[in-house]
């Protein structure tokens, strides 16, 4: 079995891994990858945006089964054109993909099939936006449609405070073009948590519910990011609200994307807000999150590859996967600058001693091996430190205690990871 996972972040990194874990005689090739994908397969320096220089890859490597990472090439089509060749993938069609792709797509979405979320305004004009802020509550939060690497929805205090978010993204253009629309959208009052689902587009299966922290800082303080760190099992999301999620939003959503000939067989990511009123869907991702992927894919108690090939056949229904009884949270080391703007190319000391440490895996994001043959920094998420343990207390204590034993110049990283669970 050869396996191409495409990407070079944490979560690829979590995927190549426990793919090689849950069967030793897969080869795992990666592409791009990073410097702590290279203990797990070969990467190859292709973009994951790149198209036809992965078909060609495909071709060459023999590849039997290719996952992707990323939402950008899922956004574009890759699974369609993989399958338009013949070719087993792990991810949504576009046109299943447009649940991350447009956030404007995804409300009407859920509108069409009666999927609880909160109340919301599509807008591509900024006057036509800024005067419906004027009769609009507060708080509220002011979203890019599109894709802006988890860090373009902007939750304002105050009519004033929306009207500069508005400004920042429709007329500054802070993420592009993916301001171009925007969301206007209820502010919810609640507890967040990550529903990951395996899917054929028929068949699904949860995997354990996750908690990221998307604010930079500890107790949830400063400006969001891509993810900060996350845990799993989260108790606020125990089998009495996971029931009612999989009943009001996971299989609604799945029976819609089917009715609108929206094939899709890989993971969903359901961003759920629990509120007084239930659960709500906050955000839909086409992939697995990250940092969620580097805590719940290792509490996977079953055949990752073997589930994967089953999935992207279209008979996920004749695997069984389950959630070993465990906990796992995962801290994440960040660039001096994270989110802002950050230097590169800082040695990381500590990886040896703590590839000794029982129960904790280190996954890789921002690193690369310079000319010397050093594991430096590479981007701003660098490292994602997993520990597992018979609960949470215990998770948390293995993980932070490798994370004590790492370092790089500039390393900044959360220091209250799983803290709502610990309440809980
Ligand atoms: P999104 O990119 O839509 O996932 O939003 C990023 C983060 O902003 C979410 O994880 C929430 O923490 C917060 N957020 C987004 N939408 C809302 C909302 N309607 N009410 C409260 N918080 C929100
Ligand atoms: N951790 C949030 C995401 O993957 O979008």
């Amino acid at each position: 079995m050869r396996i191409l996972v495409l990407g070079s972040g944490g979560r690829e990194h979590a995927l190549a891994h426990c793919l090689s874990q849950s069967d030793g005689t897969a080869e795992i090739i990666i592409a791009p990858g990073n410097a702590g994908t290279l203990q797990v397969g070969k990467n190859v320096p292709v973009s994951a945006d790149d198209t036809e220089a992965l078909l060609a890859l495909v071709r060459r490597e023999n590849i039997d089964l290719t996952v992707v990472g990323p939402e950008l090439p899922l956004v574009a089509g890759i699974a369609d054109a993989f399958a338009a060749s013949g070719i087993p993938v792990v991810g949504p069609s576009a046109a299943a993909a447009a649940i991350e792709g447009s956030k404007a797509f995804a409300k009407d979405f859920m509108a069409r099939h009666g999927i609880p979320t909160a109340a919301y305004a599509v807008f591509g004009d900024f006057r036509a936006a800024d005067s419906y802020l004027r009769s609009a509550a507060t708080p509220i939060v002011v979203k890019a449609s599109g894709l802006a690497a988890g860090k373009g929805a902007l939750i304002c205090e105050d009519r004033k405070e929306a009207r500069r978010a508005l400004r920042r993204l429709m007329t500054a253009r802070e993420f592009g073009d993916a301001g171009r629309e925007v969301v206007i959208e209820e502010y919810m009052e609640g507890e967040e948590a990550s529903i990951l689902v395996l899917t054929d587009g028929e068949s699904y299966t949860t995997l354990a519910a996750a908690q990221d922290h998307k604010r930079v800082g500890d107790s949830d303080t400063g400006p969001n990011t891509g993810g900060m760190g996350a845990y799993a099992p989260a108790p606020v999301a125990g089998q009495q609200v996971l029931g009612r999620v999989c009943r009001e939003i996971v299989e609604p959503t799945l029976e819609g994307l089917a009715s609108e000939d929206r094939l899709y067989r890989g993971c969903l990511y359901v961003g759920i807000m629990l509120t007084q009123e239930g659960p709500k869907v906050v955000e839909y991702n086409c992939r697995f999150g990250d940092p969620e992927a580097q805590a719940v894919l290792p509490l996977i108690d079953g055949n990752l590859v073997e589930t994967f090939v089953a999935l992207a056949e279209g008979r996920l229904a004749s695997v069984r996967l389950g959630v070993r009884p465990a906990a796992a949270a995962c801290v994440v080391m960040a660039s001096g600058g994270y989110p802002g703007s950050y230097e590169k190319g800082m040695p990381i000391t500590g990886l040896q001693e703590v590839a000794t440490m029982p129960d904790v895996t280190v996954y890789h994001a921002g690193t690369r091996v310079n000319d010397q043959g050093r594991i430096v920094t590479a981007g701003g998420r660098v490292l994602g430190v997993t520990g597992i343990g018979k609960d949470l207390t215990q998770a948390l204590e293995r993980t932070y205690n490798a994370v004590g034993c790492l370092d790089f110049a500039g390393a900044h990283y959360r220091q209250d990871i799983g803290h709502k669970g610990l309440r809980n």
